[in-house]
């Protein structure tokens, strides 16, 4: 997988990719070539504008992950779900389902997709994490909690796996303009301004601007337990 080099004849499996910025994912690596598996808990849509294999995965379950992740070359794990309050209007409930699928999940699909990338001979794994994992957020604890936890995962099993020809890097978005965001602004009544102006560049980023992001570290050969900040200059505010 060399920086110019087409995914053809490679297997991608992406989670989250019935919307938003996993669906994005899906679009590029497929346009580059990948054979890719489209993993959500709602696959279809996605799966078939690709023409790719869909998977219903929920990433919390060991079971269903388990059965997966044979014969990957590429690793993106997108799915994730947020938080909205502080530490004590968190629910025992809402800390232990935020980890659930953004740490678990995201430790389940790595363990499982290591061992067949391991014996193809290398792969590449992407994390998505966030900028939540890197600064502290308002009214987002457990969610910026899970984060880190991807982030360090991230770290780990970059050194772990160096030696299998596994690479395993993180990207961090800041706010990217996605169903998931329009929920927060729905459901929660944040206002999509109010996002916007936080934002150094006045804009909230593309999911085709993370995905961007993916597709160069997919197939970036000398880089391995990095984090990917596509934030519009957030954090360096
Ligand atoms: N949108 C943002 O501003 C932003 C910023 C930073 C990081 N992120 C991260 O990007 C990722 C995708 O976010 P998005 O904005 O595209 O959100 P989204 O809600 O549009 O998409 C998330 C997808 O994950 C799937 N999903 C949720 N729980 C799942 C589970 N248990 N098993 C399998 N799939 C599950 C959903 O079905 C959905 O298709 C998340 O990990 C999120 O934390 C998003």
């Amino acid at each position: 997988m060399g920086a110019m080099s087409s995914l053809a004849g490679k297997r991608a499996l992406v989670t989250g990719a019935g919307s938003g910025i996993g669906a994005a994912v899906a679009r590029r690596l497929a346009a580059e070539g990948a054979e890719v598996i489209v993993a959500d808990l709602s696959p279809d849509a996605v799966a078939e504008e690709l023409g790719a294999q869909g998977i219903v995965l929920d990433v919390r379950h060991e079971a269903e992950v388990s059965l997966v992740m044979d014969d990957l070359d590429v690793l993106v794990n997108v799915a994730g779900i947020g938080s909205t309050t502080n530490a004590p209007d968190t629910t025992l409930d809402v800390w232990e389902n935020v980890f659930a699928v953004n740490a678990r999940g995201t430790f389940l699909c790595c363990k499982y997709a290591i061992p067949g990338m391991a014996a193809r001979g290398g792969g590449s794994i992407v994390n998505i994490a966030s900028v939540a994992g890197l600064v502290g957020l308002r009214n987002r604890a457990a969610y910026c909690a899970s984060k880190g936890a991807v982030i360090s995962l991230t770290r780990a099993l970059a050194v772990d796996h160096v030696a299998d020809g596994i690479r395993v890097n993180a990207v961090a978005p800041g706010t990217v303009d996605s169903p998931w965001v329009r929920r927060l602004v729905e459901d929660v009544g944040e206002s999509i301004d109010a996002l916007r102006a936080r934002q150094p560049m006045g804009r909230l980023g593309t999911p085709e601007e993370i995905a961007d992001a993916v597709a160069y570290l997919v197939a970036a050969e000398f880089v391995t337990g990095s984090v990917l900040v596509i934030d519009g200059g957030l954090t360096a505010a």
